[in-house]
């Protein structure tokens, strides 16, 4: 079964080919020098840069495999979460190719798709533990299968990411300053009292990570070096330059992250009696290197098979909306040309029907 996978929910327009479970081709376009030109992602432009270049991307893979609509089984397309204006434009192109085509579509959960992508390189096992860590989202999940995921706990306010790219922002680094941070802190020495584990004296499994942002900011002020140094990166990015007091600021933080992550996994497998086998740690945040150090050591200490998606899959992709679209298919579970297009914020329902083509759309009453 050959699946189109399309990807629009935030900066990047991305399109995949997955056959049987394998990787085809896949395209990317990232606005992402366009947006930090703004310090973030701008929804507006993020929708019309999709639209101005959805349509060249899919000519671009389809050309490179030598394939065609003909030959696409299954149309899958992320239906949120994300920004709604970017939404629209994968989904409406989706809708157009699967009426277009009579092909089957599925609308797929953009988050699930980030933890489920880890099969695509080796089979997972279930049920699995999932830790997704994004810009927007950090998720603790229960993986019972790949059409059953169970959410454990979330972020009260902001996301992992997030607190990686305002810590970075402190220091006057480019936005988004994540993989730049990560790049800062190697070398660095950690403390690990440097920073606390924000919202870990609790019995919950959700995360705030505000109280860590604050003691960041509390650090960096009474250091005002660090700031000048920060700033003299954010304009050469000469991560090489940059003094070790920085770098053992930024593995400290990092590592505050991390173990913070770590805290409430270990909470999740203390608390269930689910039998996990597996950890599977996906996202943005999923590339970062401290993140992937404590979670090889956690996976080792609980007896778990981690499984970190190479670094191209852990942020944003159409290979894993082509992969999840995949298994939702060989589920039997699709949707009709009334498929919603769910914004960030709201819950994605369970409001899949057995896979058919187009004209197995719910008519609507007119
Ligand atoms: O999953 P993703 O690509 O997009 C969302 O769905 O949000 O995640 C983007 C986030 C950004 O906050 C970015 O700074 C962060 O992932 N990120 C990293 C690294 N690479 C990307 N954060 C820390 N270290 C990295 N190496
Ligand atoms: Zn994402």
């Amino acid at each position: 079964m050959l699946c189109l996978g399309v990807e629009t929910s935030c900066d990047e327009t991305a399109l995949a080919l997955v056959r049987d479970g394998a990787l085809v081709d896949a395209v990317l376009a990232s606005q992402v020098d366009i947006h930090a030109l703004f310090g973030g992602v701008v929804p507006e432009l993020a929708s019309r840069e999709h639209y101005r270049f959805v349509g060249a991307l899919y000519d671009t893979l389809m050309a490179r495999t030598k394939l065609s609509l003909d030959d696409v089984d299954v149309v899958a397309v992320t239906r949120g979460p994300g920004l709604l204006g970017a939404l629209l434009v994968g989904v409406g192109f989706a809708k157009g190719l699967a009426l277009g085509g009579n092909k089957p579509l599925v609308g797929v959960n953009h988050l699930h798709a980030h933890l489920l992508v880890a099969g695509l390189e080796r089979p997972l096992r279930f049920p699995a533990l999932g830790l997704l860590v994004s810009g927007g989202h950090t998720h603790i999940y229960a993986i019972h299968s790949p059409v059953k995921l169970e959410l454990l706990g979330k972020t009260l306010d902001d996301a992992a990411g997030e607190a990686c790219d305002k810590f970075a922002k402190m220091l006057d680094l480019p936005y988004p300053g994540g993989a730049l941070l990560d790049r800062l802190s190697q070398g660095g020495v950690v403390d690990p009292a440097m920073f606390p584990r924000p919202y870990t004296r609790n019995e919950n499994l959700d995360f705030s990570f505000s109280g860590l942002k604050t003691a960041a900011l509390v650090h960096l002020r009474s250091r005002p070096e660090l700031l000048r140094a920060g700033r003299q990166l954010g304009v050469t990015g000469r991560v090489e330059e940059a003094p070790q007091a920085l770098r053992d600021v930024a593995a400290s933080y990092l590592f505050a992250v991390a173990d913070t992550l770590r805290i409430k996994l270990q909470r999740a497998l203390g608390t269930s009696s689910t039998p996990y086998t597996s950890l599977v740690v996906a996202g943005g945040v999923a590339a970062n290197s401290t993140v992937r150090a404590v979670m090889a050591d956690f996976a080792t200490a609980s007896g778990l098979t981690l499984h970190l998606p190479a670094l191209r899959l852990c942020t944003d992709n159409a290979i894993m909306i082509a992969y999840a679209g995949w298994l939702q298919a060989e589920a039997g579970q699709g949707h009709g040309l009334d498929l919603a297009t769910i914004p960030r914020g709201r819950a994605i329902p369970d409001d899949e029907s057995p896979l058919a083509s187009w004209c197995g759309a719910r008519p609507l009453a007119v």
